[in-house]
């Protein structure tokens, strides 16, 4: 997906969990904490979001070069280096809260990217996953879309993501060691409820993902379908997205 398009894509869905991390944050005692780390910050989409006072060090960290050179030059509100997840560069204790947004499922181990995210958070703060779908419980209105979505799940799977990790999260959470664990999860996409700019976003992302792995032919049907049913208020998706939380 050409990094243009994953940074509107990535600031699309920080509007979705928008709320949730206002909710999180307040309970964890972000707007005091002096550090906090997003971990898989791409573009810097949720990031730039962040508004604290009194000033907070933000840090973000991805291992991507394209996308860290996209947020160093359009986020001034954090700090970003590049790295990997599995082993953060980071001592023990360096963080008040560490979080990540539609992370683990991409990562080849992601109890060790948690375990991570535990190690280099202090006792006492808090680690956040606000968003790893669970693809396995998708839900296509009207049914005859239900083939563009297993296509897209299909596609993610060939790219290296696990479409499922979300409903594995409480138990990723247990096994690093944490204790009284808040999870829950998110829902679903009403499009006839989004904007007209974000459904031309929907179909812009569709054609990147399925793009090449898809007859052109099928897949200019499938879109023109997946149009007409947005544009008549037809279309909804539930991707149950999981996020949890913990103290250190
Ligand atoms: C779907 S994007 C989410 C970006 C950002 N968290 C957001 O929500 O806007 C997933 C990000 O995880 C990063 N990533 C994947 N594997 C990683 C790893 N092993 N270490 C660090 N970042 C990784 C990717 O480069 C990508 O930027």
């Amino acid at each position: 997906m050409p990094m243009e398009l994953a940074h509107r894509r990535y600031a699309q869905q920080a509007r979705w969990t928008a709320q949730l991390r206002r909710h999180i944050f307040a309970q964890t005692g972000m707007p005091n904490a002096a550090r906090v780390l997003e971990v898989g910050c791409g573009t810097g989409a949720v990031l730039e979001t962040i508004q604290v006072s009194p000033p907070t060090s933000l840090f973000g960290l991805d291992i991507d070069p394209q996308s860290l050179r996209l947020a160093t030059s359009q986020v001034k509100n954090a700090k970003f280096l590049g790295g990997d997840a599995h082993q953060l560069p980071h001592p023990k204790a360096t963080f008040d809260v560490t979080f990540c947004h539609f992370v683990l499922l991409w990562l080849s181990d992601p109890l060790r990217g948690l375990q991570e995210m535990r190690r280099v958070t202090r006792p006492g703060g808090a680690v956040i996953v606000f968003a790893e779908p669970d693809y396995s419980r998708r839900i296509d209105h009207p049914t005859e879309l239900a083939q563009v979505g297993k296509w897209q799940t299909d596609a993610l799977r060939a790219q290296g993501a696990d479409p499922e990790l979300g409903g594995k999260l409480s138990e990723l959470f247990r096994a690093a060691g944490f204790k009284d664990i808040v999870s829950g999860e998110l829902g679903a996409e009403a499009a006839h409820e989004a904007s007209q700019a974000d459904q031309e976003l929907e179909l812009e992302v569709l054609r990147a993902d399925l793009e090449g792995r898809i007859p052109e032919k099928e897949l200019q049907q499938a879109l023109e379908q997946e149009k007409a049913a947005r544009q008549n208020n037809q279309r909804v998706v539930y991707v149950p997205t999981h996020y949890a939380w913990a103290r250190v």
